[in-house]
């Protein structure tokens, strides 16, 4: 769509709202990684997300496995994204993108200055000093460290590990994983890791298992929620107080939910 396309201006009415919070530095984390990978912000805008967190020994204060899955799950493909840098291609529109959702020319942005920037709307939680200690102190030191000889070693194990653990995830999952954020973010490391890969090709034959097409357009299941509706309908069906007539789709759903059990 063109800068002022859509319905009612949409679009136009849209960047207004973007450009009076002081353009698309102020979104939230997620949506800086998103745009990093797309190529309408930089890496050095973000906040680290060191993959070496996966190197961390389990008894380690802090570790992965001790993360909720949710969170731990969505920084997993994000902390590769990151390590690697990657951006995608920068095509006319990514550049027309550049100039239209950013209040500065994008060659003149300080981009470590934007790192903690939130608009207020996006802001639920905000962000304690020892966060931006911590995120500071690794922007500092660890990252330039970790970029450079000989500690890029580390990095290059890091990566290998992470990738192990989404391939772990994907494959524990058939490649559904717990949710669409994680989906996504998988399916897109595992293609930056080998776009012609088997792992790539798995991840694209289960896209339409988050997606149905409703009576307003297409929409995403926000989780692969196939065991929380399977467990509704089953004990729908066991209110109707009907057992007698449906053991066979009773047997069947039992199966199904005993064969999805992921510890
Ligand atoms: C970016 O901002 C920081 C902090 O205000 C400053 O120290 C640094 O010199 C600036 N970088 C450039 C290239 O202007
Ligand atoms: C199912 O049976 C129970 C116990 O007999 C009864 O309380 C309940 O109302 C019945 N449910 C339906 C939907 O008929």
């Amino acid at each position: 769509m063109e800068p002022d396309g859509g319905l009612d201006n949409a679009c136009e009415r849209a960047r207004k709202w973007i450009l009076d919070r002081g353009g698309v530095t102020s979104i939230p984390s997620w949506g800086k990684t998103w745009l990093a990978i797309l190529g309408i912000f930089e890496w050095s805008g973000c906040n680290p997300m060191p993959p070496e967190f996966w190197l961390l020994p389990s008894y380690f204060p802090v570790h992965p496995a001790k993360m909720m899955c949710y969170c731990r799950i969505v920084y997993m493909p994000m902390s590769y994204l990151y390590g690697k840098k990657f951006v995608g291609t920068i095509t006319p529109l990514i550049q027309q993108l550049r100039e239209e959702l950013h209040v500065e020319p994008y060659n003149e942005i300080n981009w470590s200055t934007k790192r903690h920037l939130c608009a207020k709307e996006d802001l639920h939680y905000p962000h304690t000093l020892l966060q931006i200690l911590l995120w500071d102190g690794l922007y500092t030191f660890s990252e330039p460290l970790l970029n450079r000889w000989p500690c890029n070693k580390l990095r290059e194990k890091a990566l290998k590990v992470t990738m192990d653990h989404i391939h772990y995830e994907d494959e524990s999952s058939r490649y559904i994983t717990i949710g669409c954020v994680e989906k996504t973010l998988c399916m897109l490391a595992c293609w930056v890791e080998d776009p012609n890969g088997i792992h790539f090709k798995k991840h694209l034959a289960r896209v339409v298992d988050y997606l149905w097409l409703a009576e307003d357009g297409m929409k995403m299941q926000s989780f692969g929620s196939q065991v929380w509706d399977a467990s509704f309908f089953l004990q729908a069906l066991l209110a109707s107080n009907l057992s007698d007539e449906i053991g066979p789709t009773l047997k069947k759903g039992h199966d199904f939910l005993k064969n999805s059990q992921v510890s």
